[in-house]
């Protein structure tokens, strides 16, 4: 990996499906607000939406379905050494639904963020939206964290919170949850590409303070308007 610099952050970024998160990356490559560029899509499969966004954004993609491996090892060698073969600053997880072994966690340590949709620790895994009308909780929101080797955990870097309307659907939910989304990650990923925020032993640094354990917390309105 280079050393960040004022160079363009170089970005790698693992999708699974739809990549929304992804275009909201590019847009704001495209509108100059983000100093990045990304040099690789790695999708697990063959079918992702987010492949053909890559395609029209010019960028270059690689495909990796786990079914060409004869066991999970050998399919997250293989990708290890396109992670490696990359050289990129930031290894960005956008929807990427595979659980990283720890050894890929491990060596890239500190250079590698997932965006989740729910308040962590809270519902981690799937369905996220549907615990939450479940639980009946009055607030939601997603969360941006440096990857570890368990599954959606690792420190906080921001969440964006808001408020469950009454009587609100899963749909209504989640367009809310994906449209902070798509503001919470170009954001965090444009820190990186100032300087801003460093990991440090299982903690994180943002303007050379110690960040606590929720991170940064954006409102809704803070997001949307901005
Ligand atoms: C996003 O909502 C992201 O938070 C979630 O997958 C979706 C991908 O959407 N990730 C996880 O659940 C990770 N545990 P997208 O493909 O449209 O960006």
């Amino acid at each position: 990996m280079t050393e960040l610099s004022s160079s363009p952050l170089r970005l790698l970024i693992l999708i699974s499906g739809n990549g929304s998160n992804l275009q909201a990356i590019v847009n704001e490559i495209l509108a100059k607000k983000l100093n990045a560029v990304i040099t690789k899509v790695i999708s697990d499969q063959s079918d992702a939406f987010g492949l053909t966004r890559a395609a029209r954004a010019g960028i270059s993609t690689e495909i990796l379905t786990r079914k060409n491996y004869p066991d999970r090892k050998t399919f997250f060698q293989a990708l290890k050494e396109m992670l490696l073969a990359c050289d990129c600053d930031l290894i960005v997880l956008a929807g990427f639904m595979q659980i990283l072994p720890a050894d890929i966690v491990n060596h890239f340590e500190g250079k590698m963020i997932n965006i989740h949709p729910s308040l962590l620790p809270k519902y981690r895994g799937l369905h996220t939206y549907q615990q939450v009308l479940d639980a009946n909780d009055t607030q939601h929101g997603v969360s941006v964290h440096f990857i570890t080797a368990d599954l959606d955990a690792g420190p906080l870097i921001a969440q964006a919170v808001f408020a469950v309307r009454p009587g609100e659907d899963l749909l209504s939910l989640q367009s809310r949850g994906q449209a902070l989304e798509h503001r919470l990650l170009p954001k965090v990923i444009g820190w990186f590409a100032d300087k801003r925020l460093q990991y440090q032993q299982n903690t994180v640094i943002f303007d050379q303070k110690t960040l606590g354990t929720f991170g940064l917390q954006f409102s809704e309105a803070e997001l949307i308007k901005n």
